[in-house]
C-alpha cells in the first residue's frame, strides 16, 4: 500500500493529527476556544475486582483509546522493531529486549500512514460492522447515494465509539455487542453536503445515525460475524430514554413537551463507556453541546442561564449541523432546558430490546467520556467518570446500595438502580513535590516520579426515590446534580489534562485514568503544569495511576506514561528503558487483557503516523514497557478496544477525515479499498494458531 505524506496528518494547528473538521463536528471546535473552566479554585501546584470474575477465558474485556507514533522515532523505535521490505516490523534480536510479559509476545507494529489496519505479523483482522450495514430485521443494504432516515434506523450508525461485549449465556460462541455512535461527519455521509443549507432528510439521517447499536455477534474462524439475533436493536437521537435519580422532574429539566421532566426524546454524542457486572451498559454522553443552537443575534433567558451555558460550552448561535432550524428541542431560545437533559451517563439493558434506557442524574452531568466501574469486597459499586475539557475534573460515584446476585429480572431491575443512590465526588490531587521542580518540561523531579496524594471532595448525596441532599454550599441537590461543573468549582477540584477513560486493574483495584492532552496548559492566564499534569503546552498526554480507598475519600497517585517520542526529554514510560518502547501519543480509551497489562488506544497522535492501541506492563521489571499492538487508517482514531487472550477488537473511527476531504473526495477508501466509501466500522484481530501475545 502506498504511503501518505505525513504532513497530510499534522493537525491544523501544527500540533497533531485530529483535523479542524473532527473538531468541528465532535466538540464544536472546543480547542479553538478558550477553556470553559475560568473557575479561580486553587490548582495544587499552588499548594474491577467484580467485572473481573466476568473476565473469564472467553470473555471479552471493554477497553479504550489509542495513539499513533512519529514517522521519526528515532532510536526508540529502531531499537523496538524495524520494518521489513513488506512493510511489516520484524522482532529485534532477542539479546535487545527483555521478555516480553505474557499477553505482550507479539511484534510491535511501527509507526505508518497507512491506508489499512496494520496488526502484528502472525495475526489476521476481519471487519465486523460498518456504517450502514443491517443491525435489525427488514433494514435494507447501505446504499451511500440513496441513504434515507428510515434505512439508517435499523442501520449500524455513524462513528463507532465504545464497544462492549457481553457473551450470551448458554450461547458458546456468541456475544452481545453494544456500540455507540458518537457524532455524525456529514461531508463524510452525503454526497455535495451543503452545510449552511442541510435538508431535513440529512438531519433525519443523522438523528438516526447517533445512538447506540446492539448486534448478535458470532465467534468463529473468521473473526466475529453478526447475526440478526433476537437482541438486536438501534437507538438513536429519537428513541426513549428516562431520567432517574435527584434531578428528574425538577425544574432544569421540564420542557412543554415533557412536563414530567422524566421522558427524554435521545441519546447525543455517546462516547466511551463500560460494562456492568450486572450485564447492562454504561455510556458516556459528552459534547452534547454541540447539537444546541439559536438565531444570530439571541440571547439567553437570563444572566445566570449565561453562565451555567457558558460553563458547558453551550453557544447562544447557529450550531455546526443546524438541527434546531428544523426541531425546537434543539433552539435553546425556544425550549432552553432541553440542553439539561443531556450529558449524562446512560444504562442500557441491552437483554431486554423493549426496556428504556435510563440516564443516572446522581452521577452528575458535565462532558462524561465514559464510566467504568469497580466493585468492593461488600459490593459496593464504585464507578469513575472523567470530564473530557481542558481544565476539568475527575469524578466517582460510590454507591449506597450493594449489587444483587443473578440476572433475573427483579435483580437486573434492583442493579438499575444502584447509580441513582450514592455519593458523587470530584477529585482533588496534591503533592509534596517541590513547586521548583515542577517546572513545566515534564522533567522528573529529584524523586524519580511524579506522584502524590488525594482527596475526593463530596458534592452531592442521592438516596431514594430521588431525595438528595446537596454538600456544595450555595447550590441545591438539583442544581449540583445539572450544574455539577459548577459545583465542582466551588469545592476546588484540580484541573486536568482533559480526563478521558478510567480503569481499574481487575487484578490489583488500581485506577489508571487517560488524560488525554492540554496545549492550553500553561499558557497566558491559564494553570501552569502541576506534578500530575507535569508539562505545559501538553501535546501527548499522561496515563495516571491511582491507589484508590475506592468506597473512601483518599488516594495516592502516580504518572505511569508521560506519552510522546520516547527520544525526547519529556516522556517517561515508568522507569522503563524508552530505547525499547513504542512512541505513544493522546491516549484515549483504557482496557485490560487477563494477564494484568493495560491496554491503551489513542486519538490524535501529535507525533505524526496514525492512532493505535498499545500494551503496556505495569508490573515487575518490565513496568512501562509498551508496545503498539496495531493502527488504524489515516485520519482516524482508535477507540473502544476489547481484548482478550483470543481476540482484540476495536473500533474504527472517523477513517479519512481529514480538512481537505468530503465523501466525493475522499482521503480513506477503508475498508473496502478500490472506489469504496471510507465507513466507521469495528474490526476484530485473532491469531489463529493460539492465544495472543502469548
Ligand atoms: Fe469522545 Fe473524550 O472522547
Ligand atoms: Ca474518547
Ligand atoms: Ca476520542
Amino acid at each position: 500500500m502506498a504511503l501518505i505524506p505525513l504532513n497530510l496528518l499534522m493537525r491544523h494547528d501544527g500540533r497533531s493529527a485530529r483535523q479542524r473538521v473532527t473538531c468541528r463536528h465532535r466538540c464544536a471546535d472546543a480547542c479553538a476556544h478558550p477553556a470553559p473552566n475560568t473557575s479561580d479554585n486553587e490548582y495544587f501546584g499552588d499548594m474491577v475486582a467484580e467485572i473481573g470474575q466476568a473476565l473469564s477465558r472467553r470473555s471479552l474485556l471493554k477497553a479504550a483509546g489509542v495513539t499513533v507514533l512519529a514517522a521519526a522515532a528515532g532510536p526508540a523505535l529502531a531499537a523496538c522493531s524495524t520494518a521489513t521490505d513488506t512493510g511489516q516490523p520484524a522482532r529485534p534480536a532477542p539479546s535487545s529486549v527483555p521478555p516480553a510479559p505474557p499477553g505482550m509476545n507479539f511484534t510491535a507494529v511501527a509507526p505508518n500512514s497507512e491506508d489499512a489496519v496494520v496488526i502484528p505479523e502472525g495475526y489476521r483482522q476481519a471487519v465486523v460492522i460498518r456504517w450502514g450495514d443491517p443491525v435489525v430485521p427488514g433494514a435494507p443494504q447501505f446504499d451511500v447515494r440513496n441513504q434515507t432516515a428510515a434505512a439508517q434506523r435499523g442501520q449500524f450508525g455513524f462513528n463507532n465509539d465504545f464497544a462492549g461485549l457481553l457473551p450470551i449465556p448458554g450461547a458458546p460462541d456468541r456475544y452481545l455487542m453494544v456500540v455507540s455512535h458518537e457524532y455524525t461527519t456529514e461531508q463524510f455521509m452525503f454526497p455535495g453536503y451543503d452545510a449552511d443549507n442541510p435538508t431535513r432528510e440529512q438531519v433525519e439521517i443523522a438523528l438516526a445515525a447517533h445512538g447506540l447499536s446492539v448486534v448478535e455477534v458470532e465467534r468463529g474462524p473468521d473473526g466475529l460475524t453478526p447475526v440478526m439475533g433476537r437482541y438486536n436493536r438501534r437507538l438513536t437521537a429519537d428513541s426513549p430514554f428516562e431520567l432517574t435519580g435527584p434531578a428528574a422532574g425538577s425544574e432544569f429539566v421540564v420542557t412543554a413537551a415533557d412536563p414530567s421532566g422524566r421522558a427524554v426524546t435521545g441519546s447525543l454524542n455517546n462516547c466511551a463507556g463500560g460494562i456492568t457486572p450486572w450485564g447492562t451498559v454504561l455510556c458516556g454522553e459528552e459534547n452534547f453541546h454541540i447539537y444546541f443552537g439559536a438565531a444570530e443575534g439571541s440571547e439567553a433567558p437570563s444572566a445566570e442561564i449565561a453562565q451555567r451555558w457558558k460553563r458547558y460550552g453551550i453557544k447562544v448561535e447557529p450550531s455546526g449541523r443546524r438541527w434546531e432550524d428544523f426541531e425546537p428541542r434543539f433552539d435553546l431560545t425556544a425550549t432552553p432546558n432541553e440542553v439539561n437533559r443531556f450529558g449524562w451517563i446512560v444504562e442500557l439493558n441491552p437483554w431486554d430490546p423493549q426496556s428504556t434506557p435510563v440516564k443516572h442524574t446522581a452521577m452528575g452531568r458535565f462532558k462524561h467520556e465514559a464510566a467504568t466501574i469497580h466493585v468492593t469486597a461488600d459490593g459496593t459499586v464504585v464507578a469513575y467518570s472523567g470530564d473530557d475539557e481542558r481544565f476539568d475534573y475527575m469524578y466517582k460515584f460510590v454507591s449506597s446500595r450493594a449489587v444483587q446476585p443473578g440476572r433475573d429480572p427483579a435483580a437486573m431491575a434492583a442493579n438499575m438502580r444502584i447509580l441513582d443512590e450514592g455519593t458523587l465526588y470530584v477529585a482533588k490531587l496534591s503533592s509534596d513535590i517541590p513547586a521548583d521542580q515542577i517546572d513545566g518540561s515534564g522533567a522528573l523531579p529529584a524523586a524519580g516520579a511524579f506522584r502524590g496524594s488525594g482527596t475526593w471532595i463530596p458534592l452531592l448525596r442521592s438516596g431514594p426515590d430521588g431525595r438528595a441532599e446537596s454538600l456544595v454550599e450555595g447550590m441545591s441537590a438539583q442544581e449540583v446534580a445539572v450544574f455539577t461543573r459548577l459545583a465542582a468549582d466551588t469545592a476546588g477540584a484540580t484541573k486536568m489534562d482533559r480526563p478521558e477513560d478510567f480503569e481499574a486493574n481487575p487484578a490489583t483495584g488500581k485506577v489508571y485514568v487517560a488524560l488525554t492532552n492540554n496545549t492550553q496548559r500553561g499558557a497566558p492566564d491559564k494553570p501552569a503544569a502541576d506534578a500530575a499534569n507535569p508539562r505545559n503546552d501538553n501535546k501527548n498526554g499522561q496515563i495516571l495511576e491511582i491507589t484508590d480507598d475506592h468506597a473512601g475519600t483518599s488516594f495516592t497517585w502516580d504518572l505511569l506514561l508521560v506519552c510522546g517520542d520516547p527520544a525526547a526529554a519529556d516522556t517517561y514510560f515508568g522507569g522503563f528503558d524508552k530505547s525499547k518502547v513504542s512512541p505513544i501519543s493522546c491516549p484515549d480509551n483504557l482496557a485490560f487483557d487477563e494477564f494484568g497489562n493495560l491496554w491503551i488506544s489513542t486519538d490524535g497522535n501529535a507525533l505524526g503516523s496514525n492512532d493505535g492501541l498499545f500494551a503496556v506492563a505495569l508490573e515487575g521489571p518490565n513496568r512501562g514497557e509498551t508496545r503498539q499492538f496495531l493502527t488504524v487508517p489515516i485520519g482516524a482514531e482508535t477507540c473502544g478496544p476489547t481484548v482478550s487472550a483470543e481476540l482484540v477488537t476495536v473500533c474504527v473511527q472517523h477513517p479519512g477525515e481529514h480538512d481537505d476531504s468530503s465523501l466525493d473526495n475522499p482521503l480513506s477508501r477503508w475498508p473496502e479499498g478500490g472506489n469504496g466509501t471510507a465507513r466507521p466500522a469495528v474490526v476484530a484481530v485473532w491469531r489463529p494458531d493460539g492465544q495472543i501475545g502469548v
